[in-house]
């Protein structure tokens, strides 16, 4: 956010609190020790649980990429490093306006910061479509429409998530990335196959139900992809559930 407007009606400040942070305070907080410490570590990372517009993932994203610029050896490192910072930062928000400016303002954040370091780095270039379609991927799977306080989003469905876990290869940075349901992830219950059930399923949802047990081997929103280096992402291939039985 550029112009600091900081509330958008009375209404929706009385309905659903919504006052932006203003620049100033946003920087303020994020210049606490403990936090500048997750900021100068790539992979640590942050949840934004009411998001709005992205005041504090907007400048997460920025600290995070000059880190990784700073640390970076080579063009490929640097790409490589700034899609992992990106896959560290998480956002929910309630509001569907909000929701679209958080992943405009996203991309619109990583795609200038990734061309200015391009440029730091003597290579002013326009920037390579996979970084950027890799970065939307990213982006579309972290920064999610939803009600925090009922795990749900809009369309009632449980808000979903992705893991990025990130390993090196062949001196790239690959991810495998899994995803699961924000419940499953804060109440830390499991099943089998990595999801929560709810207690009233909605049992059409789910692939396969067995009446005895109350077992639901809930699939829907359980995926696994296969890894890939972390440039390819958007590639989006996924593991042959069959070929993991
Ligand atoms: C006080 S504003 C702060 C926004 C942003 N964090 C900032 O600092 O500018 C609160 C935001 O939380 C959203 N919100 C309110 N209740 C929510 C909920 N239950 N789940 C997710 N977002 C919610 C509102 O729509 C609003 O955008």
């Amino acid at each position: 956010m550029t112009n600091e407007r900081l509330i958008k009606s009375a209404d929706r400040v009385k309905d659903v609190g919504e006052v932006f942070t203003p620049k100033r305070i946003v920087d303020l907080m994020l210049d606490q020790p403990e936090i500048s410490a997750k900021v100068n570590d790539l992979t640590a990372t942050f949840l934004e649980p009411s998001a709005g517009e992205g005041a504090f993932l907007i400048e997460l994203l920025k600290r995070k990429m000059q880190v990784a610029l700073e640390g970076s050896t080579s063009i490929d490192s640097y790409e490589d490093r700034i899609l992992l910072v990106l896959s560290s930062l998480y956002g929910i928000e309630l509001m569907e306006d909000n929701f679209l400016m958080l992943r405009h303002n996203m991309y619109q954040t990583f795609a200038v910061n990734y061309l200015r370091g391009l440029k730091a780095k003597g290579k002013p270039e326009h920037g390579k479509p996979k970084v950027l379609k890799s970065a939307k991927t990213i982006i579309n799977a972290n920064m999610v429409q939803g009600n925090t306080l009922t795990y749900k989003n809009g369309q009632d469905q449980p808000i979903v998530f992705s893991e990025w876990a990130s390993y090196k290869q062949d001196g790239r940075i690959w991810v495998k990335r899994s995803t699961q349901t924000f419940e499953s992830i804060v109440e830390g219950v499991q099943t089998d196959n990595g999801l929560i059930v709810p207690e009233d399923s909605q049992l059409d949802l789910f692939a396969d139900f067995d009446p005895d047990t109350h077992e639901v081997k809930a699939k829907e929103y359980y995926f696994k992809y296969k890894p890939v280096k972390i440039v390819d992402v958007y590639k989006e291939e996924l593991v042959d559930a069959s070929s993991e039985e």
